[in-house]
């Protein structure tokens, strides 16, 4: 046990170096070999005992992970286990400083009953394909990668998902409905991203969240009423943003100290121009004209809309979705 996890360590330190070479290769976009060829992918496992933030799991950590399409899959697992264990008792994947600009929207498949998915400084671009798992997956990970943008899309499914982190990627701007299956979301976080704009209706389909992070980020705009249907919210952390530097740890009035700090300080004016950007982007125009302090947030959400609607229709999509 000791072994993987000293290992771990090492796998840890030894990838900082490669993630900063990596991330300027995967900036500079994709190859026109890339978007032809799709691979099945062997995923190579080092097997172990590995403590996570919310516990120790049997692991697979990933070695010589290599993603190029967006459509590259998992075939099969190889790796040794520890004495007395199998493919059936690997409750976590963990993906660090590997190279998977694309997540492999199987990746949790070779395994029954994967819990949680890690993939940390892997230089992760693109999520625009809704994740397969097999079980109850109650942890992601995302943390320190590329990301841009999140499509509502990506965690459809989800219902017992308790932990999501997206830390320290480049996110601009979140779906209102990114949430709409993660009834059973207890922790979010976005800190260390370059958010400007908190849309109404995030937190709609999450009652039973009680920590949110948003430290760090370049937030100017919340809408209205984010937070007023988070009866458990105990922990709020919106330090280090243009419009609030607000951080509630005690869980004593939270949804109240919130609301008026929000109200007050960032942005309420915007609030109909949101809106409307996320439901009719065509009256955006309309409504910056009539709202010129909004105009710069409301441009970067429209830009966001529009790449995002700028994406190819998915067949998989639909043929995934009756998978499930
Ligand atoms: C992953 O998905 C691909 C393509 O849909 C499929 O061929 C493959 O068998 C799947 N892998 C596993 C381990 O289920
Ligand atoms: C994984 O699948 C490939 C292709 O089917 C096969 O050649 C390889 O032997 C498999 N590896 C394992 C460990 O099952
Ligand atoms: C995923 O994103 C890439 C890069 O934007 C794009 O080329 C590709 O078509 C997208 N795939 C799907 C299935 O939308």
């Amino acid at each position: 046990m000791r072994f993987f996890i000293i290992s771990a360590l090492l796998i840890a330190s030894a990838a900082a170096d490669g993630i900063e070479q990596f991330k300027s290769e995967a900036l500079k976009g994709i190859s026109q070999q890339d978007e032809i060829y799709s691979h099945g992918i062997t995923l190579q496992c080092d097997f172990g005992m590995i403590r996570h933030y919310w516990g120790e799991m049997y692991t697979c950590i990933a070695r010589n992970l290599v993603t190029r399409h967006h459509y590259d899959y998992i075939m099969n697992a190889t790796g040794d286990h520890m004495t007395g264990k199998t493919d059936k008792d690997v409750e976590a994947v963990y993906i660090l400083g590997q190279r998977t600009r694309f997540l492999p929207y199987n990746i949790s498949t070779p395994f029954n009953g994967v819990k949680a998915i890690r993939v940390e400084g892997s230089g992760l671009l693109f999520l625009n394909r809704t994740l397969k798992y097999e079980g109850p997956l109650e942890y992601l990970h995302l943390e320190n990668n590329l990301l841009r943008t999140v499509p509502s899309w990506a965690f459809r499914g989800l219902t017992n998902l308790k932990w999501l982190s997206l830390r320290n990627n480049h996110i601009k701007y979140l779906e209102s409905t990114m949430f709409r299956d993660m009834k059973s979301l207890r922790r979010f976080s976005a800190s260390s991203n370059l958010i400007e704009v908190v849309p109404t209706g995030l937190f709609f389909y999450t009652p039973e969240l009680e920590e949110v992070y948003f430290y760090n980020n370049k937030i100017r705009m919340i809408g209205g009423r984010l937070v007023a249907s988070l009866g458990k919210l105990k922990v709020a952390v919106f330090m280090g943003n243009p419009c609030t530097q607000i951080s509630v740890y005690d869980g004593v009035n939270v949804i109240s100290r919130l609301s008026t700090e929000f109200t007050t300080k960032c942005g309420v004016n915007c609030v109909k121009a949101e809106e409307a950007a996320q439901d009719h982007i065509k009256d955006l125009r309309e409504e910056l004209q009539k709202k010129q302090e909004c105009s710069s947030a409301m441009n970067e959400v429209q830009k966001q809309r529009e790449y995002q609607n700028r994406m190819p229709a998915q067949p998989q999509l639909s043929a995934e979705s009756q998978e499930h």
